[in-house]
């Protein structure tokens, strides 16, 4: 009976059963907005839609508030037909008047779409460009034209702090004017000002191609059609999990990224931590990054959003860096890892990593004063809540294989 409820607005979150995706999904929930969930299960898993149900009961009871409606389409994004299907449920019925006006306009029950949709592995794009251009790149184009079908023009952009390339080795903070896409001039780390056509250099994977190149269509979209709201956050590097355990950075295969393999040796799956490279001009030579909360970094997708809606935000295109504007070394986060499990963490220093760069840390100025956001927790929060889940989901240290 509710879809028929012809004012029920909603927010449409594609990707929403992955690690990003559930946190801001279940913040979206917390804030009152009412969620479609379109997710084709390649990277996550059915039973996230389970917990957040539960996550979002328990939120509202204790509230004696209602649930916000949560619906989830098990779908993929780049299905045209099925698209049309899901949106085509959540238009407004036709007024009389307009039917014998004929000012028969599509009107979307959907205010705005969270867009997570996109291959993520950097390791895995270099070997399988084809798939994450496809995907990651066309499919946005092909999404957008639907979108565009449905009147439905606030969009925020899953992007990601590897557009800014070789840059971010310049060791100080990236801002967004240093990666810009209309022709840019921007100094590099010995205050050379190059002038470079189209955007960003040293782009060093597919997969930051691939948000690159989205950015770029979509800063045309916005250009072409200024009804459009394009919001492209920047994430830099998104750690921990939700304080009560439940949901957390889950992915199929084999994890790359810092925080989830250093778990994979807390939990006795693998035997060492490998150290890519101990010779960065950092610190203490191990390379660092801006680690950011993933509620901090779902709590930005609700500051945009609501940028977007009461117009803090010009209609166009934007980009955001999605930071805490701290570094820290690899050394740093296993040694906050080792304080919050009372654990030791074997090391096994190896060569620096390929595509990998330095230093990348957030200037995360425009967030701050445009989306009125910024991070609220430590590095030492995230890996508290990280062993918080490993204690609920508690695995025994598995043999080492
Ligand atoms: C961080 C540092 C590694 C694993 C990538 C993507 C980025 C975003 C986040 C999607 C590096 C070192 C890692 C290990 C290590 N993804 N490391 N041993 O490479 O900064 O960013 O993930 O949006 O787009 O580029 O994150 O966690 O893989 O690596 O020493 O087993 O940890 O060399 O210096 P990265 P990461």
């Amino acid at each position: 009976e509710d879809l028929q409820d012809s004012d029920r607005e909603y927010i449409v979150v594609v990707g929403g059963l992955g690690y990003i995706g559930s946190h801001t999904c279940l913040e979206l929930l917390k804030s009152g907005y009412n969620i479609v969930v379109i997710d084709n299960l390649s990277n996550s898993f059915r039973s996230v839609y389970t917990r957040l149900q539960t996550l979002g009961k328990n939120y509202f009871d204790t509230r004696c508030e209602p649930m916000p409606q949560m619906h989830l389409y098990v779908s993929d994004y780049r299905d045209e037909a099925a698209m049309k299907q899901i949106l085509g449920e959540y238009v407004r019925p036709h007024t009389s008047h307009q039917l014998l006006e004929g000012e028969a306009r599509i009107e979307s029950r959907i205010r705005g779409v969270i867009h997570f949709g996109a291959y993520k592995s950097v390791s895995e794009s270099i070997q399988q460009p084809l798939k994450y251009y496809a995907n990651n790149v066309a499919g946005l184009v092909e999404f957008c034209s639907i979108l565009n079908s449905f009147q439905i023009k606030t969009f925020v952009f899953s992007s990601s702090a590897t557009v800014y390339g070789s840059i971010a080795n310049s060791g100080m903070p990236l801002r967004e004017e240093h990666c810009t896409h209309q022709e840019e001039a921007f100094s590099d780390h010995d205050g050379v000002t190059k002038t470079v056509l189209g955007g960003c250099t040293g782009l060093t994977n597919p997969y930051g191609r691939t948000k690159w190149m989205c950015e770029a269509i979509l800063s045309d979209l916005a250009l072409a059609d200024p009804e459009w709201t394009v919001l492209a956050l920047r994430y830099f590097n998104p750690v921990g999990c939700d304080a009560s355990g439940l949901l957390r950075e889950d992915p199929r295969g084999v994890p790359t990224n810092l925080m989830p393999v250093v778990l994979r040796v807390l939990t006795g799956v693998s035997p060492v931590l490998d150290v890519f490279g101990t010779d960065y001009p950092t610190v203490d030579g191990t390379a660092v990054r801006d680690f950011i909360h993933v509620t901090d970094l779902a709590r930005g997708h609700i500051a945009a959003l609501a940028a977007a809606f009461d117009g803090r935000v010009p209609k166009g295109f934007r980009t955001y860096n999605l930071g805490s504007g701290k570094g820290h070394s690899v050394l740093d986060v296993v040694s906050a890892v080792e304080s919050a499990s009372s654990s030791k963490i074997p090391l096994r220093i190896l060569g620096r990593r390929e595509g990998d760069v330095g230093s990348c840390v957030a200037m995360p100025k425009r967030a701050e004063t445009e989306l009125d956001w910024k991070t609220e927790k430590s590095l030492e929060t995230c890996c508290r809540d990280v062993c918080n889940f490993l204690d609920k989901f508690k695995r025994p240290a598995m043999p080492v294989v």
